[in-house]
């Protein structure tokens, strides 16, 4: 396909999107969201005859027909008594299951983008490139159904992948798949449409090639705003001259960093505990030391000798090491080695505290977020800039 000019292929179809609508129980070939771990989701659509196979032991499709979503479905394997999650499909649950083309925007920074772009049902979007369409999904669930996406993507196999899925999740009513260049056509649509966004993200590695040519395919009745997300800051730089010189007002940057807060039992410790544990460690140490006076000692005498030594330290049992202080189970040393306690377990005592959850999953990037006022326009009726 010739990327120079876009696809003019338009699908329309009013159909119901699993995105859009909620089944309480999953139908024939409807759209699931096996969840087997917090970091593996599969996307899966179940029919007569199929199994899912997972390290958890395999799934008949067949259990999963007419089940409720939601649903914790046992394996049906004899020897792997694992368990799945069938999950209605959301955005933010695609966005961990679909299959990545590129990098892409996650619920963290989709969320904050999406309120702040004011993106509300209705809203007119414009977005660029589509790579994995993962926002694209949580865009068009918020403007639906009034609303519009225009997404276009350059990258012929990546457009023709998102335009497939868009169809599939009967999505394609709302989002409007273009394939092009908009760094140097702009933003022609596929789609017998008159552009008029009032929303524009642009996650491109130049954005300030393609924001010279948004004005022309923009509002020019209400406020209009646009994020930039890009992972360096020399990008930006370069998207924030581009905003100035184009008159886009308000320019700022932000960065969303995400830590879960857990609530969690941290042991109590006593000075008796510190005792403890350096009565442990000095004992160690001289257990350490002894085993490797005795190894010297055996290497540096003969067979004979050392069987000799070994006879005497038998016989006298005094010269044998004896730990500083035995180590008494009913004392519990909470820092010493080689002991396992489970978080809360009885019989220590515990206080409730709140920690840093570490891996949340949320691909940073800087957001330069701008405004672009309506032209103004003169008494004549002529439209100019402020
Ligand atoms: C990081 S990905 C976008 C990911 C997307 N936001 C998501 O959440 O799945 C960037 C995409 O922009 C596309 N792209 C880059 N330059 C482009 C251009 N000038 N016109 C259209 N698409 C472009 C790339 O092919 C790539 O697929």
């Amino acid at each position: 396909m010739d990327i120079s000019k876009p696809d003019t292929t338009d699908a329309c179809a009013d159909k119901t999107s699993p995105f859009l609508e909620f089944n309480s129980s999953i139908p024939e070939s409807g759209l699931v969201l096996a969840w087997l771990t917090r970091d593996n989701t599969k996307p899966l659509r179940p029919v007569q005859g199929s199994a899912l196979h997972t390290r958890f032991g395999s799934f008949q499709h067949s259990s999963m027909i007419s089940s409720k979503y939601g649903t914790q479905l046992a394996s049906s394997s004899s020897t792997q008594a694992g368990f799945i999650y069938l999950l209605h499909p959301t955005p933010e649950l695609w966005s961990l299951s679909l299959p990545h083309r590129t990098q892409i925007v996650y619920t963290p920074d989709a969320s904050y983008i999406v309120q702040r772009l004011r993106i509300r049902p209705g809203s007119k979007v414009i977005e660029a490139g589509t790579g994995s369409a993962s926002f694209t999904h949580a865009l068009a669930r918020t403007v639906a159904k009034n609303g519009r996406i225009w997404t276009f993507e350059f990258h012929e196999p990546r457009f023709e992948m998102a335009k497939k899925e868009i169809e599939d999740h009967g999505l394609d009513s709302v989002v409007k798949c273009s394939h092009g260049d908009v760094c140097v056509n702009g933003f022609i649509p596929a789609c017998d449409e008159i552009l008029d966004a009032s929303a524009v993200f642009l996650d491109l590695p130049s954005p300030w090639l393609a924001i010279p040519h948004l004005k022309t395919v923009v509002s020019k009745e209400k406020i209009v705003r646009i994020c930039c997300f890009s992972p360096c800051m020399e990008q930006v730089q370069r998207t924030i001259e581009s905003l100035q010189k184009e008159g886009w007002l308000d320019i700022e940057m932000v960065e969303v960093s995400c830590k879960r807060w857990e609530a969690r039992k941290e042991m109590i410790r006593k000075p008796q505990d510190a005792i403890e544990r350096l009565r442990d460690i000095k004992r160690r140490r001289n257990e350490g030391l002894k085993k490797r006076n005795e190894r010297k000692l055996a290497e540096e005498q003969n067979d004979e000798a050392v069987s000799e030594a070994q006879e005497n330290s038998a016989a006298t049992p005094a010269e044998k090491h004896v730990p500083d202080k035995p180590f008494l189970p009913s004392e519990y040393n909470p820092w010493g080695k080689g002991k396992r306690v489970h978080e809360g377990e009885d019989g220590y005592e515990w206080k409730e505290v709140s920690k840093v959850e570490a891996e949340l999953k949320s691909h940073t990037s800087y957001l330069t977020f701008a405004y672009l006022p309506p032209p103004v326009q003169g008494k004549d009726g002529s439209i100019g800039s402020e």
